[in-house]
């Protein structure tokens, strides 16, 4: 739904043009609904500005007309950040019309693009150059550079080459005020002062709109390979972990925990993703590369598999013999979120432990969880490397998915606590947004959240940036 405000649609169109202002319904709809269907907002207007000089320019206007914005990159985050606020106060500054790669330096080994660009395309960008750009997540077809900052997104590389903020050396923000900030540096050491990038990276649109980035771009992968490995506990895939880290060292990339629940939740909606090694409890998806061409990196692979089957380690393990196979293996792994978006409403968790500490941390939970909600389903899965699982509790088999919602206290409470006490995080990779907001006053000292609030108003005096996220 659009709240129409002719005097304010009016000021956007002379900035954006008459086609960049959305108000029908219809038009608007995409972009007040989250990915998950969970959040449902209203806005004044949807405006798609094409510059930074643009994007300036409607802060700006609206810092003067106090009208709350919230940016919007491609709506693909897990936690509502996006979503505008049901009251229709609102607009939402999509940055989907900003997606130049403004420059690629091969020798400096960086790329400097727009906010709206789409992941894929900045990975695109880099490998037409003979680089690597290696933020990996399901949906880099849709997300955005803009998206990924303000999320601090992870994603299934994390092990080998870290998060979005280990990948940006600059960026371009309009401050809240309308005052453009130029931060493109494409520096690896500059010690000046206060990092103030890393202010805005993870703040979800709170603190300012990311309107440019310049992003550290890596040597290609020559060799790839890609194996599933099962295993009967938790415990076993932590020791496998070990062993493949002391074989691989940096070349291996991603260590992807999927419990079985999860992979045959992900073939029950695409069935023609294989099976190649059923009835085991837990898998593990391990992708490793390489820069050198023809390395030995399925001989190291192979090595440590047979050195895991000898001690115990391993119940079960393939390698992918091709492109195409590995493609497939990854498929059961990525369409894991798809798969649980068709099943209905799911309490979903994203935490992080230490990764010592996950084996007794799930034993504990599944316990509790089983006491407390009969039956419940857990759908287990993420980016065991990082210590970083995605534990997601759907109802049981049978009973309305939408009713089970309102044991999302209930689950939360048991799940937090327990992260809390473990010394973990409630959000390892997807940020705050709506849905965290309470959970987050619950769990981080009452000193972290006055310092957030300061920030907060010290860059957003007015408090007019994605009001009621985060904080
Ligand atoms: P949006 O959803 O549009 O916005 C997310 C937040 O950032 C909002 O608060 C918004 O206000 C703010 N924002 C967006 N653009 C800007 C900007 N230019 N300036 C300031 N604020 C802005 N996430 C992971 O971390 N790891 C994963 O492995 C992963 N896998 C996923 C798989 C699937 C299938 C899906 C649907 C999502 C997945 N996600 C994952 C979540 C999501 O894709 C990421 O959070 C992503 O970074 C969001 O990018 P976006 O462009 O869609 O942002
Ligand atoms: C993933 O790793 O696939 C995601 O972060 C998405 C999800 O948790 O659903
Ligand atoms: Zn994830």
């Amino acid at each position: 739904m659009v709240v129409e405000d002719a005097t304010l649609t009016d000021a956007l169109t002379r900035i954006v043009g008459h086609d960049n202002v959305l108000t029908s319904a219809a038009d608007a709809a995409p972009y007040v609904v989250d990915w998950r269907g969970r959040y449902r907002g209203s806005a004044r207007a949807i405006v798609r500005p094409a510059t930074t000089g643009e994007v300036a320019a409607i802060v700006a206007h609206c810092n003067e007309a106090r009208v709350p914005i919230v940016p919007q990159g491609g709506n693909t985050g897990m936690c509502g950040g996006a979503t505008p606020h049901p009251s229709g106060r609102e607009i939402v500054l999509s940055l989907s019309r900003m997606r130049s790669i403004r420059a690629v330096d091969r020798q400096n080994a960086t790329v400097t693009v727009e906010a709206g660009a789409t992941l894929a395309a900045v990975q695109d960008a880099a490998a037409a150059a003979g680089l690597l750009f290696p933020l990996s997540l399901a949906s880099e077809g849709s997300c955005t550079i803009g998206g990924n900052l303000s999320t601090n997104a992870g994603g299934t590389a994390v092990l080998r080459y870290g998060n979005a903020r280990d990948l940006v050396l600059g960026v371009e923000v309009v401050l809240a005020d309308g005052r453009i900030w130029d931060g493109l540096r494409g520096l690896r050491k500059d010690n000046t002062g206060y990092d103030l990038k890393h202010l805005f990276v993870g703040s979800e649109g709170t603190l300012g709109i990311v309107t440019a980035a310049v992003l550290k771009l890596f040597a290609a992968a020559r060799t790839r390979l890609t194996a599933l490995a099962a295993v009967s506990d938790v415990a076993r895939a932590v020791v496998l972990l070990q062993m493949m880290k002391q074989a691989l060292g940096d070349r291996l990339v991603g260590f992807e925990l999927m419990s079985d629940e999860a992979l045959a939740l992900s073939r029950k909606h695409h069935p023609d993703l294989p099976n190649p090694m059923p009835n085991h409890a837990w898998y593990v998806l391990i992708q490793a590369t390489d820069t050198a061409f023809n390395a030995p990196l399925a001989t190291n692979i192979e090595e440590t598999f047979a050195a895991a089957l000898d001690n115990a380690t391993l119940a079960d393990a393939t390698i992918a013999q091709s492109e195409e196979q590995a493609e497939r293996l990854w498929a059961l792994r990525e369409n894991i979120s798809e798969a649980q978006r068709r099943e209905g409403p799911n309490i979903k968790h994203d935490i992080s432990l230490p990764v010592s500490s996950i084996p007794a941390f799930l034993a504990d939970c599944a316990a509790a969880l089983a006491r407390a909600l009969p039956g419940a389903r857990l759908v287990t899965f993420g980016h065991l490397g990082d210590g970083n699982l995605h534990y997601n509790v759907a109802a049981p088999v049978g009973t309305s998915g939408q009713a089970f919602m309102e044991n999302a206290p209930l689950a939360n409470r048991i799940v937090h606590d327990r992260v809390a006490a473990a010394g973990g995080s409630i959000s390892a990779e997807h940020g705050i947004g709506q849905l965290k907001r309470e959970e987050l006053k619950r769990y981080k000292s009452d000193i972290e959240i006055d310092l957030m609030r300061r920030l907060k108003s010290a860059l957003d005096p007015l408090g007019l940036l994605n009001p009621g996220k985060v904080l």
